[in-house]
């Protein structure tokens, strides 16, 4: 009873941890630490190198590990020096009671065990060294079928025998994450008692597998107009590890500014805009990772697919204006380029002008055009002309530019000047005053400029004794015609001339009329006696009929 007593003290005060190690049937015994309740955090426990007589490497190289029931970290074990501590927070351990018995029925053993563990391997079940176990009471262990584990009974020097789990055949957390077992004590008794309790052993996940992607290479085609944000592919790696070795992340090797990739759904997105332009493809290495560092490797080739999204342009190289008129055919006017940035269809082009226009577009080399005459020009029916250039694409829709040019044709001296008559009759009464106008000529000239600005002269008269200079005079500018003296139609009743207009091209051109003058009759002489003659002369010669024309003679 006093036993009993102390012991339930003990019970309050202290708990007792289990070690379990994955040790080799060479193995040590079992070591049991006791902490107090509320023990301050950091404080140490013990040293477990020490204690089970390893060196603190062969703890490291092992992997020593603390395990507990409920997988809180309650105790740290510093590898370096073997050294236990508590972890920051409450224990829940299991707490052996005094009958070994007992123990086994009440409680369940937990044991977590690596899935890369090897076979032979063999885990300790039996320890508590401070339990009052009849020496003679347990006889023998055995564990319920299974697959993979057997029981190893070992004696110890003090004559106590302890079970050992020996693995048997190779476990696998993916396929079979816990397995349960039970346990069974068999007393010496008569008849035998027995205790049974529950072994669960739970299988630890080692990153055994990296993730994979399904495909080496994802391709997607991508319009270049594809909105900031759009959803462009999804990708996703799996992962045969489970817990943290199975979890992905997704990114890219190198870093994007036009593609996103969510870290968990493999979901990439646009985060620039595309510009067909100026790359047609994009290699995106992607990586999945999972939480064991382990790596898989996959790529997207993003195509971009060309929109018509850029018009023709055209770019003037040359433009001749204005152009003389009666040039050759095949003038060049103007030499242009066009060009499309877009690709295929979208990039075509065709260019063209106005119909019913004297000229022609011609490809030259590359994606030139030249703009040549196709007949000589006359400025004369047209002087201006408004040539649209027009270029479209192929691509849907189409896209076109148009480019206005305006060609002058310029004045050639082609027209000579022309009279409004090619006669003009002029009458004038006698005695008129000198300096009379008498009247005026005119020529036009179809040309321009210089080429028609039109000087008028005076022709020499056809007869030589006519003395023009002195009966009329010309204005040079603008074909008035002046009597300089006074006429008598008694001396003279008619007279003609040639005018001349003259243009001032070079070389110049001119065109003749003639100009006829008839002196009209005006009262001037008294009557006198014909017969008989006052004085035997002869009478000055009469003037028959006033008016009409009569080559003047004198
Ligand atoms: C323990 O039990 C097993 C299985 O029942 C049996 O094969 C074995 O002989 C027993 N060992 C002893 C020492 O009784
Ligand atoms: C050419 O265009 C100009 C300016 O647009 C206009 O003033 C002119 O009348 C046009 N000429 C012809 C021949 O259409
Ligand atoms: C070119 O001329 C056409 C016809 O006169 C007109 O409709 C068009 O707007 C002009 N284009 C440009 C770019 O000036
Ligand atoms: C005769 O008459 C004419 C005309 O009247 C005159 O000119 C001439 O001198 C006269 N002759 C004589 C001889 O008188």
């Amino acid at each position: 009873m006093a036993i009993r007593g102390a012991l339930a003290l003990r019970k309050r005060q202290v708990l007792i941890l289990f070690v379990l190690l994955g040790l080799s049937q060479a193995g040590p015994e079992s070591v049991c630490y006791s902490v107090a309740e509320e023990t301050e955090i950091g404080s140490f426990v013990g040293n477990l190198a020490r204690d089970l007589g390893l060196g603190v490497e062969e703890l490291s190289s092992r992997e020593a590990r603390v395990v507990s029931d409920d997988n809180k970290k309650h105790l740290h074990l510093d590898l370096p020096t073997g050294d236990f501590s508590t972890e920051p927070c409450v224990l829940h351990f299991q707490v052996v009671l005094e009958n070994p018995l007992q123990f086994f029925r009440a409680e369940k053993i937990l044991i977590q065990i690596s899935e890369s563990t090897t076979i032979g391997t063999t885990f300790l079940m039996e320890s508590a060294q401070d339990l009052d176990i009849g020496r003679n009471s347990l006889q023998n262990y055995t564990v319920s079928p299974n697959s993979h584990f057997y029981i190893k009974i070992r004696d110890s020097s003090d004559g106590k025998i302890y079970p050992e789990l020996v693995l048997d055949r190779e476990l696998d957390h993916e396929h079979e994450p816990e397995l349960r077992l039970t346990l069974t004590a068999l007393d010496g008794g008569s008849p035998p008692r027995s205790g049974k309790t529950l072994v669960l052993i739970k299988v630890l996940d080692v990153n055994d597998n990296a993730p994979e992607f399904p495909q080496r290479l994802y391709e997607v085609q991508v319009l270049e107009d594809t909105p900031i944000g759009s959803w462009i592919i999804t990708i996703s790696a799996k992962d045969l590890d489970a817990g943290n070795y199975g979890k992905i992340s997704y990114t890219f090797l190198d870093i994007w500014k036009t593609f996103e990739i969510h870290p968990i759904s493999g979901e990439v997105h646009l985060k620039a805009l595309l510009d067909f332009e100026l790359t047609q493809s994009y290699t995106i290495n992607i990586q999945a990772i999972d939480g064991g560092s382990l790596l898989g490797k996959s790529t997207i080739l993003v195509r971009v697919v060309d929109v018509n999204d850029n018009p023709p342009e055209i770019v003037m190289t040359s433009l001749t204006s204005p152009i003389p008129e009666n040039s050759s055919p095949e003038m060049v006017v103007a030499v242009f380029s066009v060009r499309d940035q877009d690709s295929g269809d979208n990039g075509r082009m065709i260019c063209s002008i106005q119909d019913n226009l004297p000229f022609v577009l011609k490809p030259t080399f590359k994606n030139f055009y030249t703009l040549v005459t196709e007949r000589p020009l006359d400025r004369e029916s047209r002087a201006e002309y408004n040539i649209t250039i027009t270029v479209t694409d192929m691509g849907t829709p189409r896209l076109k530019t148009q480019h206005n040019i305006t060609v002058l044709v310029s004045d050639v001296n082609d027209n000579a000047p022309a009279f409004t008559q090619t006669s003009y009759t002029l009458w004038v009464r006698e005695n008129n005053s000198p300096a009379l106008h008498i009247g005026s000529v005119s020529a036009t000239d179809r040309d321009a400029g210089a080429n028609a600005q039109l000087t008028y002269s005076l022709l020499p008269p056809q007869d030589p004794h006519l003395p023009l200079a002195s009966l009329v005079s010309i204005n040079a500018d603008n074909g008035h015609l002046f009597a300089l003296r006074s006429l008598d139609y008694e001396a003279l009743q008619a007279f003609e001339f040639g005018v001349g207009a003259t243009d001032r091209g070079s070389p110049a051109l001119s065109s003749q009329a003639r100009v006829r003058v008839l002196v009209l009759d005006a009262n001037d002489n008294s009557p006198f006696v014909l017969y008989p003659l006052q004085n035997g002369s002869a009478p000055p010669a009469p003037s028959w009929c006033p008016g009409r024309p009569r080559r003047a003679t004198w």
